[in-house]
């Protein structure tokens, strides 16, 4: 199998080139890359140099249909898996143009040359936040739950969602999406609540909690959401949407408060900043579906998980 992955340097997307690498010995691995400040090619340095004949990185805009039409042309992928996105909300709310052109344009660049190029499956990866925001009490989302984003970033990942769709429907196209929950794990960039919340607490600054910290967000480690995607790549159904979650709620500050307490840092550093215009309440997901169907569930437990991850930031100081 040749597969292209997009955004392979980034956070889920260089964890799932390392799952690739690892579980399919015959698999080669074209990652489609722009490198924003996003993008770390060091995430893949060990894995790269154990398996370089069946890994090459070409550094492209995914949205640029010249340049990836050339890719397409010299390459017979058998599958392509999108995670390539701009996927920080704060910075859609300052930049969303930035996000329609890499989320929106992009997509629809990739499924399109995906398409004209007979790949046999299309995966896109995409974020429970398109279904918008519960209140405490509501039941968890399912891939049936009306799409109602708000913020730049979802609304993007939502447009995306639907143009993929839609190649299913009018094309009668291979594709598939899987909407995952929040996602924690070593590489992560330092903009997100967990690793930006150990660095704030590593150099003893204060760490900034929108609103009262009560918003909810359930999290799963990075490798469970990889092989969640893996066995929607293997085994889904043409058309199919998964959710993907880990059944942990917590809520910002309850993390914020673990952090500290890993680290042995004190409460006094939290300090409540105003909220995100349109921020989220909570999000929840039902992912029976994926249970069910693709024979995957998320196997990491959170506080050893967290544990971890805060290790993998220390150890690089
Ligand atoms: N982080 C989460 O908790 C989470 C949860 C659910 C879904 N997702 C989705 O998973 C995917 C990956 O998220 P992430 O957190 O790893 O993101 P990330 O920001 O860490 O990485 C994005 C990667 O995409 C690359 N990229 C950006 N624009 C590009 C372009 N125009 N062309 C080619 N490459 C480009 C970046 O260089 C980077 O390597 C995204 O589609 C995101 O919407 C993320």
């Amino acid at each position: 199998m040749r597969y292209l992955v997009t955004g392979g340097c980034g956070f889920i997307g260089s964890h799932f080139v390392r799952l690739l690498l690892t579980e399919d010995a015959l698999c080669e691995v074209a990652n489609v890359d722009l490198l924003t400040y996003a993008g770390r090619e060091d995430n893949l340095d060990d894995i790269v140099a154990a398996h370089a004949d069946r890994y090459c990185l070409i550094k492209e805009d995914i949205s640029d249909a010249a340049a990836m039409k050339n890719v397409f042309r010299e390459n017979a992928f058998d599958a392509v898996i999108n995670f390539a996105a701009e996927s920080h909300v704060d910075r859609s709310i300052s930049d969303p143009d930035r996000f329609v052109q890499t989320n929106v344009m992009g997509t629809s660049n990739l499924v399109g040359l995906a398409r004209e190029f007979d790949v046999a499956r299309f995966v896109q990866v995409s974020t429970d936040e398109v279904y918008g925001s519960l209140g405490t009490g509501d039941v968890p989302f399912t891939e049936t739950t009306h799409l109602s984003p708000s913020s730049p970033y979802s609304a993007s990942k939502a447009g995306a969602d639907l143009l993929v769709l839609a190649a299913h429907r009018t094309f009668d196209q291979d594709v598939v999406i899987t909407r995952c929950s929040n996602n924690y794990g070593p590489c992560q960039f330092p903009e997100k609540l967990i690793p930006l919340m150990i660095a704030k607490a590593m150099s003893d600054d204060l760490l900034p909690v929108y609103g009262d910290g009560g918003n909810v967000r359930d999290w799963i480690h990075v490798v469970d959401h990889c092989r969640g995607i893996l066995a929607a790549l293997k085994g889904g159904e043409p058309g199919a949407i998964y959710n993907l979650g880990a059944d942990c709620e917590r809520t910002n500050l309850e993390i914020v408060r673990e952090i500290l307490d890993i680290l042995g840092k004190p409460e006094s550093l939290v300090s409540f900043v105003k909220d995100r215009p349109g921020h989220d309440w909570r999000y929840a997901i039902n992912s029976a579906k994926a249970r069910n169907e693709l024979n995957w569930e998320s196997k990491h437990d959170f506080e050893s998980g967290l544990r971890e991850t805060i290790e993998w930031y220390r150890s690089r100081g």
